[in-house]
């Protein structure tokens, strides 16, 4: 595992050096160097009936812990549904490893160097819930972490952690790694379902959600990588231990994938509420010593905001009211000068190439928008109202997060445009703030 380890550190972003298996992670709660025989010790308390099940989703509850992926949902809500709907049914747990967002490769390191925090995670929510299967539903280009995952998951079989009679506890956990077909919409929780179960990879209309009616039209419970890796360390030292790392009134640790025009583009973990302006310093500053220009900061799923945000502390809250978003984790950083409008028409080409058609205003919006903003530098009053209808438009009526979101990167830069003001403060059609709502 260790040489795979190694391998998939290799394969990392940018000329960053990479981060040694002796210099673990803030959230990982075992010493640099531990095999699966010292490793996996939260799971064995569990399966022993040394923890209670209770107690684990207690913990997550009072840790406040969200889902990493970009939503934020509460995770411990989220545990605590599935493991209480349809008692005795087959269950699933699925992590959730499409990281495909552009900017975000946090996942990625994360799978590389913490696979059993990962794993131990996935396998602490299957027995929670009362799961016998578990997946790790992984991108297709991460061909060396999908290894370090396989060998860790023998290495887990091998020691009798997983199969069919768990840790000695006579209950059967198995874990498997599904490999996407590719598609950036397949990370769409519902469209990975509709994947495995062999279809057409497309969103479904929710609710239902997944903890109702997921795999198989089973309750299912699916996090992202980060948010199971996380889940150990705060069973291990205590929901109280998780809050007290956060900066100010945020809880926790953040993995943050920075990049753009910085120094050093790498993942960086840092507490939950970290500034922009420290992330981009961390990452050495603006490359060339230049002046920021814009920065996204949670993915290309995120509003632009400007460089009179750059004390922004980033945490789910903070970066809502700031009319953005904490998204995925994806810091990306422009430098002044930069064409903002074509940075972002870029993002909205990357929408509307992804865009699965299945709904017509995100087909059709994404479509429209992309022809009209293409090989511009500004767009004049008439073309940026009809740019305000579209956006409203599709956040109103698309299915699935990539509709409701494709055009706010945009309107966030035609309102910095106008003057620095954020894109919430542009007047829409109707008087409506230009935000999404979601
Ligand atoms: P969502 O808000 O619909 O759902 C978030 C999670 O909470 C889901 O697991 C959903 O099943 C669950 N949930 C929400 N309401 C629930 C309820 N009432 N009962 C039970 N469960 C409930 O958001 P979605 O569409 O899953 O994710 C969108 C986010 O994903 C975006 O904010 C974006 O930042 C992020 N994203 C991340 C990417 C990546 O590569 N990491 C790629 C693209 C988007
Ligand atoms: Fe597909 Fe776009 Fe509709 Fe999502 S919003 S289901 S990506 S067409």
């Amino acid at each position: 595992v260790d040489a795979l380890v190694a391998d998939a550190r290799g394969s990392g972003v940018g000329d960053a050096p990479a981060r040694t298996r002796e210099e673990p992670w803030p959230n990982d709660p075992y010493p640099a160097g531990s095999g699966v025989a010292q490793r996996y010790a939260t799971l064995r308390r569990l399966l022993a009936g040394e923890l209670d099940a209770d107690a684990v989703v207690t913990a997550l509850k009072d840790s406040g812990l969200r889902g990493m992926g970009g939503a934020g949902f509460p995770t411990g809500q989220k545990w605590d549904l599935v493991r209480g709907t349809q008692p005795g049914s087959v269950k699933y747990v699925i992590c959730n490893a499409d990281e495909s967002e552009p900017g975000t490769f946090k996942d990625r390191q994360i799978l590389a160097t913490q696979p059993h925090l990962v794993l131990e995670g996935l396998l602490l929510g299957m027995a929670v819930v009362g799961a016998q299967e578990g997946w790790v539903f992984i991108r297709h280009e991460y061909g060396p972490e999908e290894h370090v995952l396989r060998a860790e998951i023998d290495a887990l079989r091998a020691a009798g952690i997983v199969g069919p009679d768990a840790c000695g506890s006579g209950r059967r956990l198995d874990v498997d790694v599904f490999v996407s077909p590719g598609g950036y919409i397949l990370g769409e929780e519902t469209a990975l379902l509709e994947c495995m179960e062999g279809h057409r990879g497309e969103p479904r209309n929710k609710p239902p959600f997944p903890g109702n009616y997921g795999l198989h039209g089973r309750p299912t419970l699916m996090n992202s990588v980060e948010t199971f890796a996380d889940v150990p360390v705060i069973v291990e030292r205590g929901a109280q231990w998780w809050v007290d790392q956060g900066a100010g009134e945020s809880v926790g640790w953040k993995f943050f994938a920075v990049s753009g025009h910085v120094e050093r583009p790498d993942v960086y973990c840092v507490p939950m509420g970290t500034t922009v302006r420290t992330l981009i310093e961390l990452a050495g500053g603006v490359s060339g010593g230049r002046e920021v220009g814009a920065v996204q900061p949670g993915g290309a799923s995120s509003n632009f905001i400007g460089p009179d945000r750059l004390d922004l502390a980033l945490d789910f809250g903070t970066a809502a009211e700031a009319g953005t978003m904490l998204g995925s984790g994806a810091l990306v950083v422009l430098a002044a000068g930069t064409d903002l409008l074509a940075a972002s028409t870029n993002v909205l080409r990357f929408f509307r190439d992804e865009s699965c058609g299945k709904c017509v205003p995100c087909r059709v919006g994404s479509t429209k928008a992309h022809a009209l903003l293409e090989g511009r530098s500004t767009v004049d009053d008439d073309e940026r109202a009809q740019i305000l209808r579209l956006e409203e438009a599709m956040r109103k009526t698309s299915i699935c997060g990539l509709g409701q979101v494709a055009l706010g990167p945009v309107v966030s830069v035609l309102g910095l445009d106008k003057g620095g003001a954020a894109a919430r403060d542009q007047p829409k059609p109707g008087g409506e703030p230009g935000q999404p709502d979601r």
